[in-house]
């Protein structure tokens, strides 16, 4: 058995059973990712312990575009002065209840974060924003050096620059 993230494939990964504890995440896995990625509104990894195909954990990534306005001034500034800019969107995270505290949230995420790097360097991506479901989902993002944007407690940011720091480190 070995753990593996690997694109959806709804015809062959297993996720009737899957449940982090937050409706609207087993919904969106049950029943909408794979449109979503039939559409191409979101890319949706899913992890398994192959040769198993039950899904123990997934993520989605989108292109967004940022306000900047929105953003810490300190990051601001050193960015181009337009007001909207583009950036990549962690759009959702979950692990399977069964399989939470065993750093597979950490795994998921570090993963997202190296296709979000790999993808800016063909399409222009100024940071990876993610919507946290709730404060507990803030304070994981935030010991990976996430920032909170203005005025939305529950937006964050990781800029690209620090998203290559952290991989490297
Ligand atoms: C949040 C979630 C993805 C974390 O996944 P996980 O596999 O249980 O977490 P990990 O084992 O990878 O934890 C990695 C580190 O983050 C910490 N951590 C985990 N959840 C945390 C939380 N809610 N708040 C603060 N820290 C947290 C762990 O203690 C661990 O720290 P350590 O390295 O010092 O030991 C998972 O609990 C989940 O799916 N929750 C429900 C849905 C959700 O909130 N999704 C994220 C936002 S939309």
């Amino acid at each position: 058995m070995v753990l593996q993230i690997e694109p959806l494939d709804s015809k062959r990964h297993d996720r009737a059973n899957f449940s982090c504890g937050k409706d609207s995440l087993d919904t969106y896995i049950h029943k909408q990712a794979s449109q979503d990625l039939k559409k191409k509104a979101a890319t949706v990894f899913v992890l398994v312990d192959a040769p198993a195909t039950e899904v123990l954990a997934y993520y989605t990534l989108s292109s967004y575009v940022v306000d900047t306005e929105r953003l810490d001034d300190a990051f601001a500034k050193s960015l181009p002065r337009y007001p909207r800019l583009p950036a990549t969107l962690l759009g959702r995270l979950a692990v399977d209840q069964s399989h939470k505290g065993k750093h597979l949230g950490e795994l998921m995420l570090i993963n997202a974060l190296k296709k979000a790097l790999i993808a800016s360097e063909y399409i222009g991506s100024l940071a990876l924003i993610t919507e946290a479901i709730d404060v507990e989902a803030v304070s994981f993002y935030q010991k990976y050096g996430f920032q909170i944007f203005k005025n939305q407690p529950l937006k964050l940011y990781l800029p690209m620059k620090s998203i290559a720091q952290l991989i490297t480190s």
